[in-house]
């Protein structure tokens, strides 16, 4: 396994060039766009990595996930979906486009950054830190590492240029879909910033692939929310790329702007990917160059 992952690394790192790393959150154009990282982990225990994981490597989009589980684990699924839809968009990931077109409608999906802001809105705390804190400790449970932290850097760099995120907040507080637009954008922008790598992400992908069961074997998330979220990650997890990649890939798999990709294949595999250089819809474009090959070469598609 570990040759065939080293091989597609190599294959796909050059075609890094041709993606670019995302100019809007400061920090994370730092970052060397040809880095190319992987961590597959499979029902036999085997955890196997290959490349480099970049630093500065964040949840981004893909902490919209934790969060959905979170918030239906906190208010269960009617409270969320009454103010979240369960259709994908095509739009890109931070438009608001389609609520102002269908007459002030709820956001379609939970993992456009509208829908998202709302689902952060509603994970239960009395404070920023109590709600941001509880999101981290069921990450670190998924990802089977204590050591999993905030980035603080790359949430003050976000923090400081969040306008477009901001306004879009305010659009959803004047619809009485939050109530408190600095404390949302605070716990959504500090989910993005958690601090994670290749492993983690894959044992993350595992431990839905187990139907919320961690890599230890310790049942953390009722099985059908694990089935929820991983159909929303079919049908939104890459943006309005989605389309493309359930033909081309067919796995469950969430992407983030820090070029990070979750994929969770169901009760066979994890796999944790980083590559900050982005395709145009903002997509690791080696990440998913090396899944398209993965999963035709071990037959993985859910299709
Ligand atoms: O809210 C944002 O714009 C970023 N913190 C996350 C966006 C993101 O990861 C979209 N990914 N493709």
């Amino acid at each position: 396994m570990r040759e065939l992952l080293d091989q597609l690394i190599e294959k796909h790192r050059p075609k890094c060039r041709e993606g670019e790393v995302p100019g809007y959150i400061p920090i994370l154009r730092e970052q060397n766009p040809l880095s190319l990282g992987i961590t597959v982990i499979s029902t036999d225990q085997e955890i196997v990595s290959a490349g480099d994981c970049p630093v500065h490597s964040t949840l981004q989009s893909i902490s919209k996930v934790f969060a959905l589980i979170l918030a239906i684990m906190d208010c269960g699924e009617q409270e969320v979906f009454d103010k979240v839809g369960m259709e994908p968009t095509g739009d890109p990931f931070n438009s608001i486009y389609k609520m102002e077109v269908f007459s002030h409608a709820k956001p379609l999906n939970p993992m456009i950054n509208a829908g998202a802001m709302i689902v952060s809105s509603l994970i239960k705390g009395s404070s920023v830190s109590e709600k941001v804190g509880r999101l981290l400790y069921l990450v670190r449970e998924m990802a089977e590492n204590d050591q999993i932290q905030i980035n603080e850097e790359v949430f003050r760099s976000e923090w400081e240029h969040a306008h477009r995120n901001r306004a879009l907040a305010h659009f959803l507080r004047e619809l009485g879909l939050i109530d408190d637009v600095d404390e949302t954008l605070e716990v959504y922008l500090r989910q993005c910033a958690i601090g994670v790598d290749c492993v983690d992400l894959a044992k993350m992908g595992f431990c839905l692939a187990q139907y919320g069961r961690t890599y230890s074997g310790k049942q953390l998330i009722p099985p059908s929310i694990a089935r929820l979220v991983k159909t929303f990650m079919v049908t939104c997890g890459m943006y309005n790329a989605s389309g493309e990649f359930a033909i081309k890939v067919g796995i469950p798999a969430k992407s983030g702007v820090s070029g990070g990709i979750l994929a969770s294949v169901p009760r066979r595999m994890g796999i944790g990917i980083f590559g900050p250089a982005l395709d145009k819809k903002g997509n690791s474009i080696g990440g998913v160059a090396v899944l398209e090959d993965l999963s035709r070469e071990w037959n993985l598609s859910i299709f």
